[in-house]
């Protein structure tokens, strides 16, 4: 993933912003826009973001499953 990658042009957040939030424990499109303000403007980086937050969600519990 490149973490530099603009997802919000609105609030000109990135994918590692986006990232990071995940990383702090915001795991909906809702905690996410609370966390980082995505999303709150025209809305049309909403289907991206929380694709985004599905692949981090899911990369992250796949990496839990291997530590088992
Ligand atoms: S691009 Fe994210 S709110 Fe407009």
């Amino acid at each position: 993933m490149n973490r530099n990658k603009v997802i919000c042009k609105c609030r000109k957040l990135t994918k590692g912003d986006v990232a990071d939030a995940v990383e702090q424990g915001a795991v909906s499109f809702r905690q996410v826009k609370k966390a980082t303000r995505a999303g709150d403007a025209c809305g049309h980086c909403k289907k991206k973001i929380k694709k985004l937050i599905r692949k981090l969600t899911e990369d992250h519990n796949q990496a839990a499953e291997k530590r088992r």
